[in-house]
């Protein structure tokens, strides 16, 4: 992670560092809560596979878009489009993404501030021995409980705010580097325990044999939605981040290890998931709960069961807010750099005004669930919205202005370091930005809203 002081701007200070950084606002809730859920209410394998061909095809170009953008003017992604096209509406995208930044907080926050809940749960040894249907029932009583989801919502929001303010690189890097290997390892021990439940093929068969027949519209336009929220693109998030990476990393390396590691663990979240959804008796498409119904019992079936499902809900929380900060930090360095708010104040203000709005997002589900427009509750409305619209809007944009409008010698200087390594990434990648990526998104809108029919 990077610090910033009086007004010098610093950047990662390895390789390893920048891509630890980056995997760690891609590795979160959105490949172990999300992409399972939404897998499940999207038909399964056929969801996998488009998810597959959009992230090589789309996603690893608007991820490079965004470095190159970021690394060459070393700005807020707001700043940046300033200065790449003077007087142009381009900045427009800039902001887009810090209001996407502020939606995507409220509701992930949320479901941050559950795993925090199922912590707590763990050490009390309330979730040991449960079956499907009471850990459904906890689940539903503890998002109608008066204040519990509240608190934990304001508790994540409050640590990523001090995060955000305290310099993180000494923090965050070092833990991280040592606690997402930990997750991973127990991710895999999950994926053992549930593979050996009786009846587990199914939840393989679910996952990886696509039912072609399954696709429409909507489970195309959700597999790219999710693809986009998986990589944190399309938002500038990976913009802010590029300017903190230094001149001589390999831009086009570390998006290949971002987009493998990102895709790999929401895979291995998939395998740990649906085989013990079918052996367990629950069902696929239960929505934003189905990890926190289907992970327990599984937790607890293994040896020291508790202890497991302490450790992995604390770790959750962990790679949860390696994300949450690098969206935070998008409001932060538009404050910072562009309203020259002091780093502090600015993290307050922001974190403030998010809280309001996350609050809000927490009694949607509560309180307030029966507040409906268009069949989705607040939450429902800011995960559709950012994920399905923003994002995939804002990558577009991205790689229509790398593609068509970013200068040749900066696309050229920034994936070959000034000309002192060599990739062979070049021309392929400027087909996708191009061509493919952008042309393949607007399809996609426009299949989705009914106006382009393929068959
Ligand atoms: N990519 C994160 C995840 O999968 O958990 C979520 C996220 C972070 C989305 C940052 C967007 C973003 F800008």
């Amino acid at each position: 992670m990077s610090e910033k002081n009086s007004g010098q701007r610093d950047s990662f200070s390895t390789n390893f560092g920048a891509i630890a950084a980056i995997a760690g606002s891609a590795i979160g809730l959105g490949n172990i809560w999300r992409f399972p859920y939404v897998t499940g209410e999207n038909g399964g394998g056929a969801f996998l596979f488009i998810y597959l061909i959009f992230i090589v095809s789309i996603g690893v170009p608007v991820m490079i878009s965004e470095f190159i953008i970021g690394r060459s003017t070393q700005r807020n992604p707001y700043g940046a489009f300033r200065l790449l096209a003077p007087g142009k509406p381009w900045f427009l995208i800039g902001l887009m993404g810090v209001l996407a930044a502020f939606f995507i907080l409220s509701f992930y926050t949320t479901v941050a501030g559950w795993t925090l809940e199922y912590f707590y749960q763990s050490v009390t040894g309330n979730l040991g021995g449960k079956g499907h249907d009471e850990l459904t029932a906890m689940f539903s009583s503890f998002l109608d409980h008066p204040f519990r989801p509240y608190l934990w919502f304001l508790i994540f929001m409050g640590l990523t705010a001090l995060i955000i303010i305290s310099g993180v690189k000494n923090g965050i890097e070092r833990y991280t580097k040592l606690l997402m290997p930990l997750l991973f390892i127990l991710l895999l021990l999950l994926v053992i325990r549930s593979l050996t439940l009786k009846g587990a093929g199914e939840g393989l068969k679910f996952l990886f044999r696509p039912d072609f027949s399954k696709i429409t519209p909507k489970v195309i336009l959700e597999a790219l939605g999710q693809g986009f929220f998986s990589l944190s693109i399309g938002m500038g998030t990976l913009i802010t981040y590029g300017s903190y990476i230094r001149k001589k990393d390999n831009l086009t390396r570390i998006a290949s290890y971002v987009v493998f590691s990102d895709t790999l663990v929401a895979v291995i979240a998939g395998v740990a998931i649906f085989p013990a959804v079918f052996a367990l008796g629950g069902s696929a498409a239960s929505g934003e709960g189905l990890m926190f119904v289907v992970l327990p019992e599984v937790l607890h079936k293994l040896p020291f069961g508790n202890i497991f499902s302490l450790l992995f809900f604390i770790l959750l929380a962990v790679a949860a807010i390696t994300s949450t900060i690098s969206v935070l930090e998008v409001i932060v360095a538009f404050l910072v750099e562009e309203k020259n708010m002091p780093r502090k104040k600015a993290t307050v203000i922001a974190t403030v005004s998010v809280s309001i709005l996350g609050l809000l997002t927490v009694a949607s589900l509560g309180s307030l669930k029966d507040f409906t427009i268009l069949g989705k509750n607040i939450f429902g409305i800011l995960e559709y919205l950012t994920a399905n619209i923003m994002l995939p809007l804002g990558g577009l944009f991205i790689v229509i202005f790398t593609g068509w409008f970013l200068s040749r010698a900066i696309l050229k200087s920034e994936m070959t370091n000034n000309g002192e390594i060599k990739t062979r990434y070049l021309p392929v990648y400027l087909v996708l930005v191009r061509y493919l990526a952008p042309v393949a998104i607007a399809c996609v809108f426009l299949y989705s809203l009914g106006i382009l029919k393929f068959w």
